[in-house]
Order: C-alpha cells, then structure tokens, then sequence
C-alpha cells in the first residue's frame, strides 16, 4: 500500500473514533522537526463549554503547553503533523491501537493492534486543580472580565487566572509562617486594576477566616474609582483603594506589603514603606530596572563582564540581577530574611522574579541585625557600585545608607 493510503487510512480512521466516541487519545512522538526542545505531543478529546474540542498537550523538555481547538481543525492539525515531523503516532480507541510510523527510505507503514480494554472516554477537561481562588460566584471576578457569570474562566483570561491563583499560593505558604493572627493590614502598592489585591482578599477572609483590612495604593483615578465600585458590589467592607503615589502613602502599620510590577524605583518606595511600618513581611514583583541600568550606561565601567553587556538584553538582564540584589542586600540590612525566586513561567510574563522579605522572629526594623553584619552589608552594597559603575541606588538612597 503506498505511503498516502497509510496517512488517509490513520486520517479515517481518528476521524471515525472521534465521531463514534471510542477515541481515547493521540499520540505524536519521535519528532524531527525545527521547534526547539517539543518531544511529544498529546491529544485528547475534551468539553469546553458544552464543545467538543481536542486538546493539545505540546510536551517540551522543560515545559508543556495546552492548546485546544474544533474538533475538525484538530483533525487537519493531526493530519499534518503526522505526514510531517512527527515519524510515530498511534492513535488510541477503546478497540484497538493503530499505529503508524514513517521508516528508513521514506517509507510509512501503518498496524494496527487490538485492545480489550475497560478504559472508556472521558470529556473531562483537563483534571480539575485545585485552585485557592475558585472561579464560581465571584462578583470581582466577573466584573474584572476574568469569568462569566456562570463562573467559567474566559479563554482569553486563562494566564491571568493562573497567575492569580500561582501568586495566592505563593502568598499562603509564605503567610503560614507568619505570627498566628497577625495580618491586621495589607497594602498593595501600585495595585492597578487589583486582580491580586482581589484576589487576597478573598483568600484571606474567606480562606483563612481573617478580618484584615486591605488597601490598594494607585495613581491612576480611574483604576481607583473602577476597584472601590468592584469592592463595594463585593460587599468586601474591608477593602479599599486610595488615589495618590506611593512615596506620598503616609503609614505607619503594615503586616504584609505587596508590590507586583510597580514600576522601576516605585518598587525600591514600596521595600522603604513596608521597612519604614516595619511589615512581617514584604513581597515584591520588580519591573523594568532603569533607575539602575541608567547609572550603569552612564558610567560605562569597564569590569569583568563587560564582554556580556555591550548586549542590550545582557546589560537589561544584568540591571535586574543588580538592582535586585541591592534591594535583597537592604531588606538583610534592616533583619529581613530575603528570598528571590521564579513565581510563574516565563511563558507567561518575563517580569516573573518575587523578592521576598520575612521579618526575622522577634525583630525590629535593625534590631537583631549585628553591627558587624550591617558594616558587611554595606561594604558589599559599595563594592557592588563601583564594580558596576553604579553612582547610587534609589532604595539605598531612600534609608541614606550610601558612603
Ligand atoms: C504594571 S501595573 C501592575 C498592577 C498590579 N499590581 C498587577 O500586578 O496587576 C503598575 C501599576 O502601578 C501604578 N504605579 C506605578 N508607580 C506608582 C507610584 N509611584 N505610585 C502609585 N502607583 C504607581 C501604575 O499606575 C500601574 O497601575
């Protein structure tokens, strides 16, 4: 039989197992084509708002993404895939594996193998997670355009919903190790349309049962007037949004400040506000690093890597290390114990690096902190200029640290 008959015959055949719902799966392995690090891929047959759709789980090396589509469009996808990069793919029924794999000489041959199998198909979407933030009966959720009003999270929303439920998680590990009872107050600084500000919200009072008052601190009028309407159609009593910067954000307690994408120093104010309310703990998501990266060009130093950034994106990259790291120092200078991690994909958002500060137990603002580890953090945070050729750092500027 020649090679085309083989891929009409798979081609019939899944269309066929989809239509008669005896298809259980899809499996496109051994590829050779040009994308980058994609092993496998797998589909299955799903329901996304009463639609039978197929689901594709593209499988790379360190990552998997999901794609869905109508059922014929699938169908043509799979075709081409299996004609082209993909040299074995076996489609799975409740009757039977029909395998077809393309040979040395460019010959493709095609088997089938029968199953008794009890596995029957199933139209569940992807198993459900276990989400801190569920999408139902959420009137801010609805409102911020993230859900319907059936609670179904809307495909153009989906990262957004994610990333609400990644941080909240983040959120409620680092919170577990707080003092018991000891979230009266959350600012969110540069809290924008407050999909996070929202959303801990929620978790907090009715996750965690807590009765904490939480602000959103924002310049922008409208994004201010927009999230008071969406607190007050929540009824969520404790929670407000005041208008004005965050330099200007007159304060003296906080337990917890968050800060996610305020951009360039309106993070490094925010890290001198929390210290400043002496916060149990502070956690920021930095965004665009020029304060730093200007002293940087400004300076051009020559040192140990300026072999690496006389490339734009190296020299980006190096001022987000740099000015995160300072920040990090400064947190460890007043006794905070500082963490710097990933908090979602890269995928999703390049601007996906937390820095988090814990207030050491029973400290106060540069108490518990020694004399001789403060002169080390400064002398670390000098070296750390002149090797970049940093004139000053607006955080460090902000305590007057600088010597
Ligand atoms: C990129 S948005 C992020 C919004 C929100 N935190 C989030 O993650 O969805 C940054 C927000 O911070 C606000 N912002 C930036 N600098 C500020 C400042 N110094 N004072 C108050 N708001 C500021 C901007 O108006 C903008 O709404």
């Amino acid at each position: 039989m020649s090679n085309q008959l083989h891929l009409q015959q798979f081609q019939s055949q899944l269309a066929d197992s989809i239509s008669s719902n005896v298809f259980l799966k899809a499996s496109l392995g051994n590829y050779q084509g040009n994308e980058k690090e994609l092993k496998n891929i797998y589909v299955r047959k799903v329901k996304i708002k009463r639609a039978d759709m197929l689901s594709f789980n593209y499988r790379y090396k360190t990552r998997d993404i999901f794609k869905n589509f109508p059922i014929a469009e699938g169908i043509t996808l799979i075709s081409h895939f299996v004609s082209n990069d993909f040299k074995v793919c076996t489609l799975f029924t409740t009757e039977k594996e029909v395998i077809l794999e393309h040979g040395k000489k460019q010959q493709i041959s095609l088997r089938e193998k029968l199953v008794s199998t009890a596995v029957q198909p199933t139209l569940a979407h992807n198993k459900e997670k276990k989400r801190l933030i569920k999408p139902v009966g959420k009137a801010y959720l609805q409102e911020l355009k993230i859900t319907d009003h059936e609670g179904n999270v809307f495909k153009n929303a989906q990262d957004k919903y994610r990333q609400i439920n990644q941080y909240i998680e983040i959120l409620s590990t680092l919170i577990k190790d707080l003092p018991a009872g000891k979230i009266n107050k959350v600012v969110d600084m540069g809290s924008g349309k407050g999909y996070l500000t929202f959303a801990l919200y929620d978790y907090l009072h009715n996750v965690l049962k807590l009765s904490t008052q939480v602000t959103g601190v924002e310049f922008r009028e409208d994004l201010v007037n927009l999230c008071n309407g969406i607190a007050a159609s929540s009824e969520f009593k404790q929670l407000d949004f005041v208008q004005g910067t965050i330099e200007a954000y007159a304060v003296d307690e906080i337990d917890l400040l968050i800060a996610l994408h305020a951009c360039d120093t309106a993070t490094d104010d925010a890290i001198f506000k929390g210290i400043k309310a002496n916060a149990e703990l502070i956690v920021v998501a930095p965004c665009c690093h020029k304060q730093i990266r200007r002293e940087m060009e400004k300076s051009k130093v020559k040192n140990g890597v300026s072999f690496l950034t006389k490339y734009g994106i190296f020299m980006e990259r190096q001022a987000e290390m740099v000015t995160d790291g300072l920040r990090a120092l400064v947190l460890e200078y007043f006794g905070y114990k500082t963490k710097v991690f990933e908090f979602i994909s890269d995928a999703h958002t390049p601007k996906n690096v937390l820095v988090v500060g814990i207030k050491s137990k029973g400290t106060k603002v540069a108490d518990g902190v020694s004399e001789s580890r403060k002169a080390e953090i400064l002398e670390k945070i000098k070296e750390t200029k002149a090797y970049f050729g940093i004139g000053y750092h607006h955080l460090e500027r902000l305590f007057a640290l600088e010597n």
